[in-house]
């Protein structure tokens, strides 16, 4: 990828930055700001270089979306001028950007000179602005999407051991080619989240009504991998109450919300004599009580003071709010786009830099 310190002349150019401002919104105000502070430096770069810029962003999945509450956020942190940079509409309002179409795609290359992506965590959708517009303008790679690349990367290009990889959320159809993946990589593949209660299913124990994933992708083949480790106990919900049970005593009624207490001692030991940690995905159903192991887990990988990789939506909320931000080797910005990423080695707003 070009990096933006290689172009030649930013004075009086329009460049257009595609940046991932889908931040989440609540009454109106800016909830969780990480991802528009993550742009900054990319920003800031090409202001301080004589551009003016428009930035391009969706917020929501439809397009729907107002982008007045991140503008006024935006100006608000960033104390940029306002004559120095637009915003474009919520690109996700025109079917073109979506549909990839090349007339739409045209059009918007028009109003500017030069094609920037910031915007990591958008970078696996085939979207115009993603991987049509930079084949019309000159294009590059700005400071967090090449950050996003060199770190994740390195957990696949000769990682240090003994290297932990932890996988949680849910969705295990999605999921398995990177557990796949790490298996070979890794020394200890730990699952959690409502991905365990798919494992556990699988060798035979009662998950109740917990969540699983119904769809048979082949989880029997890795079953009895050994860098498998799967949680010993969990908290469950019994009736009104949050009980910690062996994984062998859930009964039918009962829904697993957290990995337990001994789990995440045993998670403990592993991340102590750990030289390199990957987690991507909380550990409970965090929205309904299955909060704690990810909170007592985020402390015992930051105190650990070993090189630490976290991404994924969830977690990252997490971390903000817990105000870890800067106790990890590197938080990605991506939800899907890390997950993608770390499974295929690039994504396809990646390759249309090259
Ligand atoms: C995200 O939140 O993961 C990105 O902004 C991508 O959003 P999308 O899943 O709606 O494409």
């Amino acid at each position: 990828m070009r990096s933006i310190k290689q172009i030649k002349d930013l004075k009086g150019k329009i460049v257009i930055v595609r940046v991932d401002f889908n931040v989440p919104i609540k009454n109106g105000e800016v909830e969780d700001d990480f991802r528009i502070r993550a742009a900054l430096p990319t920003i800031n770069f090409l202001l301080e270089g004589g551009a003016k810029l428009i930035l391009v962003t969706h917020l929501g999945k439809d397009g729907t979306e107002s982008l007045d509450p991140v503008i006024k956020y935006f100006f608000a942190i960033s104390k940029i001028a306002k004559d120095k940079v637009t915003f474009f509409e919520n690109i996700r309002k025109f079917p073109g950007e979506i549909n990839n179409d090349q007339a739409f795609t045209k059009e918007l290359s028009l109003k500017g000179d030069i094609y920037v992506n910031d915007a990591f965590s958008v970078s696996h959708r085939e979207h115009a602005s993603v991987v049509l517009l930079p084949k019309f303008l000159p294009s590059y790679a700005g400071f967090q999407l090449s950050r996003e690349v060199e770190n994740l990367s390195r957990t696949f290009q000769s990682p240090a051991h003994p290297f932990l990889f932890i996988l949680g959320g849910a969705k295990f159809s999605t999921k398995m080619p990177l557990i796949q993946k790490y298996l070979e990589l890794a020394d200890y593949v730990f699952i959690g989240g409502a991905l365990a209660n798919d494992f556990l299913k699988a060798r035979g124990y009662e998950v109740g009504k917990s969540l699983v994933d119904d769809t048979n992708y082949g989880i029997e083949k890795i079953l009895n991998n050994k860098k498998l480790i799967l949680p010993v106990d969990v908290l469950v919900k019994s009736g009104d109450k949050l009980v910690n049970k062996n994984v062998s005593n859930v009964g039918k009624d009962e829904i697993i919300l957290d990995i337990g207490s001994k789990s995440i001692e045993n998670l403990g030991e592993i991340i102590k004599k750990s030289k390199l940690i990957l987690w991507n995905g909380p550990l409970g159903k965090y929205e309904d009580g299955g909060d704690q192991s990810t909170r007592k887990i985020l402390k015992l990988v930051a105190d650990s003071n070993t090189e630490s990789i976290i991404g994924g939506g969830d977690t990252v909320e997490l971390i903000s709010e817990e105000k870890m931000e800067d106790k990890f080797s590197f938080v990605s910005t991506g939800g899907g786009a890390t997950l993608d990423f770390l499974a295929n080695g690039s994504l396809p707003g990646i390759k249309a830099l090259e």
